[in-house]
């Protein structure tokens, strides 16, 4: 069941061990759709370890997630097909342009994204830099151009690892400035399609 009713996230009991180290020691906690839910916690704490759990890079190792109302452990790539991600190191391509990064999340994909392509360039505020490679871009700009990546598919729900970290006080602006756009959009979406729904119904 994929349905709004339940959480877009959902973990009860959930545990993430690396060897020795349990990095995640039984937390619980839903986000509902729409939401925008985020982790506090010291260095260490299990943040990063949690949200991979979520995004599909590490093992659930006990309790149970749920994602869009898929099993974390089994249903991996239908998830990663439906979410965005923003991980917390930055894994540009180096070898290849601002757009074709883009080009090739949506290759990834299995997409064509052409038109939004170009969207998500202009969001970014990265059009004028489409050519560049990611390491002429400031630190602000591979965030904002992370979360453009993060957005190729359209996804139902985006996770970002620290996305402003590091970043001085107008690229954080910006990048916050990106995230409402997409919370807004989203909303807009969610109210059109509950109307649609509701001149449906009998
Ligand atoms: N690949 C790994 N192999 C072994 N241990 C790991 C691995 N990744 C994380 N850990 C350990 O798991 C624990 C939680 O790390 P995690 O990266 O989830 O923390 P975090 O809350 O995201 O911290 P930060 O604020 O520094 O990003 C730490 O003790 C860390 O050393
Ligand atoms: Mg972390």
């Amino acid at each position: 069941m994929t349905g709004a009713a339940s959480p877009a996230v959902e973990a009860r009991g959930l545990v993430k061990r690396y060897g020795e180290i349990t990095a995640v020691r039984g937390i619980d906690f839903a986000v509902r759709h729409g939401e925008c839910f985020g982790f506090l916690g010291p260095n260490g704490a299990g943040k990063t370890s949690t949200m991979k759990a979520i995004y599909g890079l590490a093992n659930v190792d006990g309790g149970e997630l749920r994602v869009l109302g898929l099993d974390a452990r089994t249903h991996r790539r239908e998830i990663k097909s439906r979410i965005g991600v923003v991980p917390q190191e930055q894994n540009l391509d180096g070898e290849l342009t601002v757009r074709e990064n883009l080009v090739m999340q949506a290759v990834y994909h299995g997409i064509r994204a052409d038109g939004r392509i170009d969207e998500l360039l202009t969001s970014a505020l990265l059009e004028k830099r489409a050519e560049a490679r990611p390491q002429e871009l400031s630190g602000g700009m591979k965030r904002r151009l992370l979360i453009a990546r993060a957005l190729v598919n359209e996804p139902e729900l985006v996770v970002l690892d620290e996305p402003t970290t590091g970043l001085d006080p107008q690229a954080r602006r910006a990048v916050w400035g990106q995230l409402d756009r997409m919370k807004a959009r989203d909303h807009g979406q969610r109210r059109d399609r509950d109307r649609g729904l509701a001149r449906r119904a009998p």
